[in-house]
């Protein structure tokens, strides 16, 4: 069963968990101005001092930028923050220098200045932007948002919902964000987990529903290192796309799913729900069920379900199929608490891992922490390329590659469906093959925001 408790800490006296109006959190964006600021909000419950966050607007997890398939995503990125900040659009595969990683495509934006994005909308899909500099305390703090590229003719669905699920970690005294960012604990292990869990930035997320409607559910795990497993209660249906890429073929949801760091998946589901009765999205952890939103049942929209739904219209999907002439790579990732690594070089030059650890770096692939000159690979455009990567620590990593979607293989080789983030737990290898097609400077790194603050942050080159 699932207990109402969306809290991790003990709260004795939590239960007006009023929730704003869905409407009021999550405007459309109309104005081509994306102004990263800070502001108080009421992010936990009411009762709770209000928290000062920072975000895209007075809000949080907003604004949702949405635009039709082929269409460009235009916006003046304007910084009133008090650091230097940039924009990443996680999961399109754009032009390069759009990418919005500082330090690698652009510079950072400093305080009071602004960068006028513009990029191509190419695939059709459910993706998220976010800050990409300092992210392990900028998205920590708030800075992130839903970016949905609308298909041509739209799905048969009635209704297209949004999730972002996020941890924040907070003071409830204060209500404020705790500011330890750089905790050598969560960077040496799982991450920095939040104590207070947010859907769409609301502690009990709500949407009321008809029995039988048909709800398309764009989740998204915008945390910065907590693995979401979640379940359905009352809703049941197909999982038509992973990571914004649609599948071939819908596939029944499973009863339980997790979510990495950065990873997505819209579903198609149906309320099977009785009237009066509540249908949930629960959230599993450490085997004690949590609800993450719920959708109270009143009336209904048909007398039956709908017939199984049709895929979505597959996005732009390159040849990978030759592997023989593939180009070879290895990603070993080690370090962190409890693990092996014993040296590793840091800006040119093998340090002892005491000597890492005081400089707030835990973790390396191939032996390298962090940025280095040169990169991981040089691909030459269209190169397929093959990748084994493999997890020799303890703990779980979720690898995001910039500017191309990639397949992961199964055993006997059978390529899996397009991602941009791959979930490994610990000891877990795979095979990964992308083709090179999107020529500029990548980043790779480590989703689990405070990793890549700590060494697990790389690159590939795509030469034309
Ligand atoms: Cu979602 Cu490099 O990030
Ligand atoms: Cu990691």
């Amino acid at each position: 069963m699932l207990s109402r408790r969306s809290f991790l800490w003990a709260s004795g006296g939590v239960t007006a968990m009023t929730a704003l109006p869905a409407a009021a959190k999550r405007a459309l964006a109309t104005t081509p101005e994306l102004v990263a600021s800070a502001h108080p909000v009421q992010l936990l419950p009411s009762g709770y001092p209000e928290t000062s966050i920072w975000g895209y607007g007075a809000q949080t997890s907003g604004p949702e930028i949405r635009v039709k398939q082929g269409a460009r995503i235009s916006r003046r990125f304007v910084n009133q923050l008090p650091q230097a900040s940039s924009v990443h659009w996680h999961g399109l595969r754009a032009e390069n220098a759009m990418d919005g990683v500082s330090g690698l495509t652009q510079e950072a934006v400093s305080p009071g200045n602004s960068f006028d994005y513009d990029l191509a909308a190419e695939d059709a899909g459910t993706f998220w932007y976010h800050s990409h500099n300092r992210s392990a305390e900028q998205v920590a703090r708030g800075l992130y948002g839903a970016l949905i590229v609308d298909e041509p003719t739209p799905p048969d669905v009635d209704r297209d919902v949004t999730l972002m699920l996020d941890d924040w970690r907070v003071d409830p005294k204060t209500g404020q964000i705790t500011q330890d960012f750089g905790a050598s604990h969560d960077l040496s292990h799982g991450g920095r987990l939040g104590n207070f869990i947010s859907t769409n930035g609301e502690a009990t997320y709500r949407l009321p529903v008809r029995r039988h409607e048909r709800l398309r559910l764009r989740i998204v795990n915008a945390a910065n290192a907590r693995l979401f497993t979640l379940g359905l209660q009352g809703l049941d249906g197909w999982l038509m796309a992973y990571d914004g890429m649609p599948v071939t073929s819908p596939e029944p949801v499973p009863e339980t799913f997790t979510l990495g760091p950065g990873q997505r998946v819209d579903l198609f589901v149906d309320v099977i729900a009785e009237d009066g009765v509540e249908a949930l999205l629960g959230r599993i952890d450490q085997s004690k069920g949590y609800v993450q939103a719920i959708f109270p049942v009143s009336g209904s929209s048909s007398a039956n379900r709908r017939l199984v739904p049709a895929p979505l219209p597959l996005n732009r999907a390159p040849d990978m199929t030759d592997l023989a002439e593939a180009a070879t790579l290895r990603l070993e990732m080690s370090g962190g608490a409890m693990g092996s690594m014993r040296e590793a070089i840091w800006n040119g030059y093998s340090r002892k891992a005491g000597e890492l650890m005081e400089n707030g770096q835990f973790w390396a692939f191939n032996g390298l922490v962090g940025m280095t000159e040169t990169p991981l690979a040089r691909l030459s455009l269209g190169q397929v390329a093959r990748m084994t990567v493999v997890n020799d620590t303890v703990f779980p990593h979720a690898m995001h590659l910039h500017g191309m979607h990639f397949r992961v293989l199964a055993q006997d080789g059978t390529p899996g469906p397009l991602r941009d983030t791959l979930l490994t737990l610990r000891g877990e290898s795979y095979e990964i093959v992308f083709a090179a097609d999107n020529p500029g400077r990548w980043a790779f790194h480590c989703h689990m925001l405070s990793h890549a603050a700590s060494g697990m942050m790389t690159w590939i080159e795509v030469t034309a």
